[in-house]
């Protein structure tokens, strides 16, 4: 069910009836999932707790959030905590999150943020778009989930919930975007705008799913053109599929006195710039290229090998094992059985779990 809107937002072709706003901020109520940051938010009323779980969150399944968050959470309580650190213990608090340069950027803001005279945090949106690493999306999630901000989010689930409830089969882009957030502003209820804007990323996450949404069970679903036309399928048009490029890397795990050899990645590494990490070098054409500033004469003569992704690159990683006799001073050397938690990125997780898995025994 929709109407056209006589709205002074032109962009809008038309919109949902906005009731629907109360019954996504009612069935939100009722449902919600008990995610960490929600408790913790109730608890603390601290936008610390929120602001982080949102930059977590940015290309971040739930799942694989979850333990980072409370992790993180243990090491830097709060702001102040977090403004002190380094960059190394921020990264290794984030490890396993992958795309690093938003917490670089987090870390950043927590220094703006801490110097400020007298403290006070950011409310608005407009103030939150303000400070590093901020996009339209997490300005619009954090001030209206810790400052009742009326402003809403769009990310991908809400423009697929959109899309659903227009009937609109086609591939999102900027100008679509720009549509549904005049749209989501104008359908946000003033009385609970947090709650409004979680409902909607929520319903995208459990219920309004890019595969066989569950329409039966949906609070909104007479309020969806898709739905009564039946083409749940084809509203939004599906988006190219990725091309992935294929990459050959090479992994080495140099033990010496059952420690190993870690390296700092270049900035201008082509994957994981800056990380503490297992030699790396890329083959191309026969050749190497290292991905750190020490160059070494290893022969490619790996013991195995794994498959990981980073964003559209397809990696096969062959891993190799040398005892290292050579200079001992370009290296960071960690115990063994301490690896694991001084590794920051999956990529050398993966190597190193190979590695142990065949060379070490378990008793
Ligand atoms: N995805 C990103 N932020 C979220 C939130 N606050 N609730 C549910 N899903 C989210």
């Amino acid at each position: 069910m929709t109407v056209s809107s006589q709205s002074s937002q032109h962009l809008m072709r038309n919109v949902p009836d906005s009731s629907i706003g109360s019954v996504l901020v009612t069935w939100y109520q009722k449902n919600k999932r008990a995610l960490p940051w929600r408790q913790r938010f109730l608890e603390s009323a601290d936008p610390y707790v929120i602001w982080i779980s949102e930059i977590m969150l940015q290309q971040t399944t739930i799942q694989a959030v979850l333990p980072a968050y409370e992790r993180f959470l243990g090491v830097f309580p709060n702001l102040k905590a977090l403004a002190a650190a380094s960059e190394d213990q921020v990264r290794l608090a984030c490890r396993g999150l992958g795309y690093y340069r938003r917490f670089r950027l987090m870390h950043e803001a927590a220094q703006v943020l801490a110097a400020r005279q007298p403290f006070h945090w950011p409310r608005t949106f407009k103030e939150w778009r303000e400070l590093p690493g901020i996009g339209d999306y997490t300005a619009a999630a954090v001030s209206s989930i810790a400052f009742q901000e009326v402003k809403a989010v769009v990310d991908g689930n809400v423009e697929r919930v959109f899309c659903r409830l227009l009937d609109r089969r086609v591939v999102p882009d900027q100008k679509l975007k720009k549509e549904f957030q005049a749209i989501g502003d104008h359908l946000i209820p003033r009385t609970a705008p947090g709650d409004y804007n979680q409902a909607v990323m929520e319903l995208g996450q459990t219920i309004c799913i890019k595969q066989n949404p569950r329409c039966l069970v949906c609070p909104v679903q007479n309020y969806c053109a898709a739905y009564a036309a039946g083409s749940q399928n084809l509203a939004p048009a599906p988006r190219k599929p990725m091309e992935y490029e294929d990459v050959r890397m090479h992994l080495w795990l140099l033990l010496r006195d059952n420690k190993i050899g870690l390296v700092k990645r270049s900035k201008e590494a082509r994957f994981l710039g800056g990380t503490l990490g297992l030699p790396t070098a890329l083959e191309a054409e026969g050749r190497l290229r290292w991905e750190q500033a020490g160059h070494w004469n290893f022969e490619p003569d790996s013991f195995g090998s794994f498959k990981h992704s980073i964003t559209r690159h397809k990696i096969q990683a062959f891993v190799h094992h040398k005892e290292w006799r050579g200079d001992a001073r370009e290296m960071t050397w960690i115990p063994l059985d301490q690896a694991e938690s001084q590794l920051v990125s999956n990529l050398d997780r993966k190597a190193l779990h190979l590695f142990l898995g065949k060379f070490t025994q378990t008793s």
